[in-house]
């Protein structure tokens, strides 16, 4: 079932153009957005009160990558549970609130106890899985399928920029009512047409996140900065790379770098920053100079043709992606990452597919 790919991870990592595609399939129009399980809630979500986005590790990454989006295009505030610490707080879930629970599997032990409590304080609770006929999909009131395919690396990738690609037309189609944004969202559904290509592009970068994995095989920690639309990219770069590679790494939120973070660095540790092109591009440069000031080992990952914007010095290694709707470019920039976090665990001799102390929910329906 690899084909000609050595692990699932990577043939999940490269099958993406194709994973994008059939999530979308069916629902793009130029007109807007369908969502055939969607249509008789869509009313229902619109005049909730607050969005709360519900999920655990690379599901949790992709709702918060998702944030951003779903409160600019609806005006509704979303806020953000990891399932277990939901629990662990009983945290206020209110009738008049739409709970998202994101999961690949749909069988999640932590998401399926935070459905049941949602349930039962009333809320509205909505599915984004890939797993039809999943216990998520079942108990839910209603939801969307990514239709990624059968992801069976345990380090989720494919799945990821799916649920993704799911969530933002799901903002989408709860924001088509306002007219005020209707030139924004023909630009995001535009921008959701071409990320397969996109996907494809930025593939190709494949050598050379070899190459940088071969650079970083001895290094004890890598910190990876990011901010806006790709905080969740520097989280979800960081767990890839903690998960299979075994190597302790941090997504950090740029704006936080100097209350804190900013003490670690050295010459030695390697920091990804992500400054690709957004309303977010000017703070980032700035956090590069600061961090060259301070000798940081930088490798910044920007839009095509902006290495010299990024790093004048020229002391930094480039990492230049395709540049996509803002909003949507965390689903090209985790591309990178994800080979990075692959090679770099092969070339420390450590299971890819199955690393150490994890497990994947996988049940057959
Ligand atoms: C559905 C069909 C699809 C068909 C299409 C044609 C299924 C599973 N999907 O896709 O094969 O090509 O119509 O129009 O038969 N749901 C939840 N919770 C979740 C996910 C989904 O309750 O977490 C519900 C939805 O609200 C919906 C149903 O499951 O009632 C199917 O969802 P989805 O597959 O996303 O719907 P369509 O895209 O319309
Ligand atoms: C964890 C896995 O157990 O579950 C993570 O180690 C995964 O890789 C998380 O992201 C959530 O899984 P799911 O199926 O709910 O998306
Ligand atoms: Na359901």
């Amino acid at each position: 079932k690899k084909g000609s790919y050595d692990h699932f991870m990577q043939k999940e990592i490269h099958e993406q153009p194709h994973s994008l595609t059939t999530t979308m399939r069916g629902r793009l129009k130029d007109s807007g957005v369908l969502l055939g399980g969607l249509k008789e809630h869509i009313k229902t979500i619109r005049r909730s009160r607050r969005v709360v986005f519900i999920g655990c590790g690379t599901s949790y990454n992709a709702a918060l990558a998702a944030r951003p989006f779903m409160e600019e295009l609806t005006g509704i505030p979303v806020t953000m549970e990891v399932a277990s610490d939901l629990l662990d707080r009983q945290g206020p879930i209110y009738r008049e609130d739409t709970a998202v629970f994101v999961s690949q599997s749909g069988e999640t032990a932590d998401t399926l106890l935070a459905l049941d409590y949602a349930l039962e304080n009333g809320a509205l609770c909505v599915g984004i899985t890939n797993t039809v006929g999943s216990t998520l999909s079942r108990r839910t009131h209603c939801g969307v399928h990514i239709n990624a395919g059968c992801e069976i690396g345990v380090a989720s990738t494919k799945a990821y920029t799916s649920q993704i690609v799911a969530m933002a037309m799901l903002a989408l189609a709860v924001g088509s009512d306002q007219i005020s944004t209707q030139a924004r969202r023909e630009a995001i559904i535009s921008g959701l047409s071409s990320l397969p290509s996109n996907a494809s592009e930025v593939l190709k970068l494949d050598a050379d996140m070899k190459e940088l994995a071969s650079s970083l095989i001895d290094s004890e920690s890598l910190l990876v900065f990011g901010r806006g639309y790709n905080y969740a990219t520097a989280l979800e770069g960081a767990l890839k790379v903690k998960e299979v590679a075994l190597m302790h790494s941090e997504g950090m939120l740029a704006g936080e770098m100097k209350h804190g973070p900013l003490a670690l660095v050295d010459e030695n540790l390697p920091i990804i920053v992500i400054a690709t092109r957004d309303a977010c591009f000017s703070k980032q440069q700035s956090v590069i100079q600061q961090l060259l000031s301070r000798k940081g080992r930088l490798i910044v990952m920007c839009s095509e043709g902006d290495a010299s914007a990024v790093c004048p010095s020229g002391s930094c290694r480039v990492i230049e992606v395709p540049d996509v709707a803002d909003c949507l470019q965390p689903v090209i920039n985790i591309i990178p990452l994800q080979l990075l976090a692959y090679h770099l665990t092969v070339l420390r001799g450590f299971d890819v597919d199955q690393p150490r102390n994890l497990a994947k929910s996988l049940i057959q329906h």
